[in-house]
Order: structure tokens, then C-alpha cells, then sequence
């Protein structure tokens, strides 16, 4: 008998996962299951009231300790928009998508809350607060989803660290995780396949044993959107007869971002030694 999410599975991994019995029906599941990043969005504006239900549904998720490490920057002004889009022109949806917010890792506020010496610059305080602002990043992706949205993450601007950091005025110990365009979606986009639970999800203990399947996942991912035309770096890697998702992640893992960021953490109190 097929499950009630047959297809949402089949669109997601590219084959039906057996979920080892029938999973209760549940329209939000489906849509998650769906969910993509959009690029494209139409000009209609994001109402006031959505804008903020999503950020105040972003600064529900969960944090480490309750410590609250997250904030939000608002990028309401058309000129501190187009500095940062200006930034990162091959992404011209970061300057075209209706609103923009950007995601920061705040480790500042817990030293400013007290006035009991609170060291937070350390590897520990860096990673609590990067995990709190991709939590709420990705659970106001969700509710932007939900509510008829998309969305698009730009972490990108991370490596542009120094000048972002100068636009956006941020302090010592704060932080982008990633900017997040928001819109109502221009085209229907595409569900970006993922990799099979068999290689992602271990039971009991680490194993990696799984990983020829990675090259099973290439073809069928490249079966249904291929990346042939569109290879990295060819006058460094050639061109791949096949070109698959793995080619493609470890061309683009070779070119190493965010070269300045640690140097500009550094320089603003973080000591990820300790
Ligand atoms: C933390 C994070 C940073 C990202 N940064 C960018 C970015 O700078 N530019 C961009 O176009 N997409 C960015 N993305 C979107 C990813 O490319 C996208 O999530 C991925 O290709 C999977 O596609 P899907 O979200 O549609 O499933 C980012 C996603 C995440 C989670």
C-alpha cells in the first residue's frame, strides 16, 4: 500500500522512503517535505503584519540555555539594501526580494546584561550563539513558508565579513549567520533532491559505510536536473563527462569562503582557542 506521503518523499529523496508503517496524515509535514529556496519574487510587498508575525515566529525557536543569543536586523532602508546587495551581484536577489533580514549570532548581550564578569568571546559562546541564529533563521523559513512566502538564505555576505560589518554597525562579539530575502514567490522553483536517509541518518553508533550510494544519488538527482551545462571551473577542473551533485559540492568546496572571517572575530573579542 503506498503512505500518504509517497509523493512529497519521492519528490524529496528521488524514490519512495519506506517509513516502516503509514505516518498520520499531516498537510504541514507535506509542505516541508516540499519546501524549497525561491530566487524569484514577485514585486507584491510583504504586509507589515506578516513581516513581523515571521520574525516574532523566528525568535520562538528554541535556544541554547534559554541565553537568547539571536538577533534580528530589519534592512528597511532602500540605500543600506543596496550597499549590501552591491556586495554580492551574482545574487541579485539579495537587492530584488521585498524584505531582507539578517540573522546574527549576538554573544554580546550576555556580557551586557550583568555586570558580573561574563567572558562569552570563546569558542562555546561563539557556538551557542551561531546555532541560536540558524535555528531562528531556518524557523523563520518555515513560517515565511507557511505562509505563502519564499525565501532565500545569504550567507554569502559573510565574505564580505569586514564591509558588512561597517553597513550593518555591528559590535564586538555580533555577528551575520546570513541574510534572509523574503517574497512572494515568482516561479514554482524546484525541490532540490537530498542525499538518501541511508547515508545522513546512523543508528546507534557512526557509519559511514554507506557512501557508495553517494554516487547512485548523483544519477538520479542529475536524471532530474542536471548540472552538466553549468560545471565549476572548468579552466581548473576540466569538464567532467559526468557531472554530478558530488563533482559539483567538492569543486565548489576547493574554493574556500569567508577567508577574512576568523581575523574579523578575532579582532572583535573572540578567542576560539579557548
Ligand atoms: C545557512 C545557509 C546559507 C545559504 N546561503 C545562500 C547564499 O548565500 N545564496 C543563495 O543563493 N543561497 C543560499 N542558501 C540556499 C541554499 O543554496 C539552499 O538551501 C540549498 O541549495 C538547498 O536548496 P533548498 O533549500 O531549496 O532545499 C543558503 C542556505 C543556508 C541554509
Amino acid at each position: 500500500m503506498t503512505q500518504p506521503y509517497s509523493d512529497e518523499l519521492t519528490a524529496r529523496f528521488g524514490f519512495d522512503v519506506d517509513l516502516g508503517g503509514t505516518a498520520e496524515e499531516n498537510p504541514w509535514i507535506r509542505q516541508v517535505l516540499l519546501r524549497r529556496t525561491q530566487r524569484r519574487y514577485s514585486d507584491r510587498p510583504v504586509p507589515e503584519p506578516v513581516l513581523r508575525l515571521v520574525i516574532a515566529a523566528a525568535l520562538s525557536a528554541s535556544s541554547k540555555s534559554d541565553y537568547q543569543q539571536a538577533s534580528v536586523i530589519r534592512v528597511d532602508d532602500r540605500g543600506q539594501r543596496e550597499r549590501l546587495a552591491a556586495l554580492v551581484p551574482d545574487m541579485p536577489w539579495t537587492g530584488t526580494a521585498p524584505a531582507f533580514l539578517v540573522f546574527l549570532g549576538d554573544a554580546r548581550r550576555l556580557e551586557r546584561i550583568t555586570s558580573h564578569p561574563v567572558k562569552n568571546g570563546t569558542l562555546e559562546g561563539f557556538f551557542n550563539a551561531t546555532v541560536d541564529a540558524a535555528l531562528a533563521l531556518q524557523t523563520a523559513t518555515l513560517a515565511a513558508e507557511t505562509l505563502g512566502l519564499g525565501t532565500c538564505p545569504i550567507s554569502v555576505l559573510r565574505n564580505h565579513i569586514e564591509k558588512v560589518g561597517d553597513i550593518l554597525a555591528l559590535p564586538d562579539k555580533v555577528f551575520p549567520v546570513a541574510g534572509l530575502c523574503l517574497g512572494y514567490p515568482a516561479q514554482q522553483g524546484f525541490i532540490s533532491m537530498r542525499l538518501p536517509p541511508e547515508v545522513t541518518v546512523h543508528r546507534d553508533r557512526y557509519d559511514d559505510g554507506a557512501t557508495a550510494v553517494v554516487a547512485h544519488y548523483d544519477r538520479r538527482r542529475d536524471a532530474r536536473h542536471s548540472l552538466k551545462d553549468r560545471q565549476k571551473s572548468p579552466d581548473i577542473f576540466g569538464t567532467a563527462e559526468f557531472y554530478g551533485w558530488s563533482e559539483d559540492k567538492a569543486r565548489q568546496a576547493m574554493s574556500a569562503e569567508g577567508a577574512g572571517f576568523a581575523a574579523w572575530l578575532k579582532a572583535r573579542g573572540f578567542d576560539l582557542t579557548k
